[in-house]
């Protein structure tokens, strides 16, 4: 049973690995309402994984997708919304957010993501020759702009996802 109605959609953003979806599906459960990411809503569309989107169309046609999608998701229904992690990084897109919704920073240590990311093939931008020194350089690169959304939740890497997600009700 949810402890309060949900006004605006809240709309998670933050690094890749910082528990975006994992957090957001929790919370939508956890307050009854629909839970919806950006990048799925992407890859449904387009009938493609994100990485088959940035080398078939380029990173440009993907951002374009992203903002699009951003805009139908955040417009519709109360609802919590998880995006990808650059989906924030543009003024239009933090427009989209604020007009409707409420920006929730997930903000998790370096140490964090590199672990949750290190493992996977599934993000193209961290198909470099030194993967964490991209993930190094768009974290400190992206950090301010992160600091812009309405709320920060500074992400304990030893919580479960339900305790963060208690955490997050507690500063919605
Ligand atoms: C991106 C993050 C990805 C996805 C795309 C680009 C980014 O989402 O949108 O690969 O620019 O940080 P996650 O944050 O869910 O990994």
């Amino acid at each position: 049973t949810p402890d309060f109605a949900l006004t605006k959609t809240v709309v998670l953003v933050g690094m890749m690995g910082s528990g975006k979806t994992a957090i957001g599906r929790s919370l939508a459960a956890r307050l009854d309402v629909p839970f919806q990411d950006s990048d799925t809503a992407i890859e449904e569309a387009a009938a493609l994984t994100i990485a088959e989107i940035f080398s078939r169309d380029g990173e440009p046609f993907f951002r374009r997708r992203e903002t699009e999608v951003l805009r139908r998701l955040v417009t519709g229904p109360v609802s919590i919304v998880s995006t990808g992690g650059g989906a924030f990084m543009t003024a239009e897109n933090r427009g989209i957010i604020a007009a409707d919704g409420i920006a929730l920073w997930l903000d998790a240590t370096l140490e964090t993501l590199w672990e949750r990311v290190r493992h996977k093939d599934t993000r193209p931008l961290l198909r470099t020759p030194d993967p964490k020194k991209t993930l190094t350089d768009l974290y400190h690169d992206r950090r301010p702009v992160y600091a812009k959304a309405g709320i920060r939740l500074a992400i304990d890497p030893d919580a479960s996802i339900e305790q963060t997600t208690e955490t997050a009700l507690g500063v919605l």
